[in-house]
């Protein structure tokens, strides 16, 4: 029998945040790494794993039983938290998915903010909405680091119950200003992917698009001010 898990940078980072001693549920565990590997660290005593299909969730039970941690991992095939009891878990991880499926999971499940549950969130798309939707919907977004992997650079968020001050359209896109050393290139990369979008809009019938592109363009510009800020620091 195998006894650690080496996550990779992105669900590293995921796992660094997930309070200790917490009961946790993985909601889209897939192959349950993330439970598993904090279980196998003793990091946390006992992890509900979900998933929506019952081949992610056979992989699952497949790594508890590898690892040797089944007796401490309960497995569910559900749609989000649909079939998580409140008072069975003390923190929540949702990673790998859209930050619309993400938003829509917590938007069905009011008792996480109601009981102050902290969340560890990695969305893979759809930042910007997600970060609107919780401040919206009374989350507080406490922390964000990134996880490099080869040339993508993950977000991960750490979220509880409470109020976010307003940001502005810079910061929904890219969070609030920070010094994480991988800040730099996060926003070289957003720059460059708002270029193609405003190039693609150039493209469209006049008038068409224009309300967009004019909105990408100062975003554009905000996170242009907060790599300045951020070389700033580095000298
Ligand atoms: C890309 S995998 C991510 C696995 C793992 N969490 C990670 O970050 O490496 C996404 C998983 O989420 C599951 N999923 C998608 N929508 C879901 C939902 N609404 N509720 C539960 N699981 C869902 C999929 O079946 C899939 O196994």
């Amino acid at each position: 029998m195998r006894h650690t898990i080496e996550l990779t940078p992105r669900l590293r980072t995921a796992a660094d945040l997930v309070p200790a001693g917490a009961r946790l549920a993985d909601i889209g565990t897939d192959h349950a790494y993330l439970p598993a590997a904090l279980l196998l660290e003793g990091k946390i005593p006992y992890a509900i794993a979900a998933d929506l299909r019952q081949g992610p969730l056979l992989r699952a039970k497949e790594t508890a039983k590898q690892y040797g941690c089944r007796d401490k991992m309960a497995f569910r095939l559900c749609d989000g938290l649909r079939g998580i009891r409140p008072e069975e878990t003390d923190a929540i991880v949702i990673a790998g998915m859209g930050g619309e499926t993400i938003a829509q999971i917590l938007a069905a499940a009011s008792w996480v903010r109601e009981r102050n549950v902290p969340l560890v969130l990695q969305p893979m798309s759809s930042l910007p909405d997600l970060r609107e939707w919780l401040q919206k919907n009374g989350y507080a977004i406490l922390e964000e680091r990134l996880a490099r992997e080869e040339e993508t650079i993950y977000v991960v968020l750490f979220v509880r119950a409470g109020e976010t001050p307003p940001m502005t359209a810079a910061e929904l896109w890219a969070g609030r200003q920070s010094r994480d050393g991988l800040r730099g290139a996060y926003l070289e990369g957003l720059v460059h992917k708002l270029d193609r979008a405003i190039a693609g809009l150039a493209l469209a019938r006049e008038g068409r698009g224009e309300v967009r592109k004019q909105e990408l363009e100062q975003v554009r510009e905000g996170l242009l001010e907060m790599k300045k800020e951020w070389d700033a620091w580095q000298r």
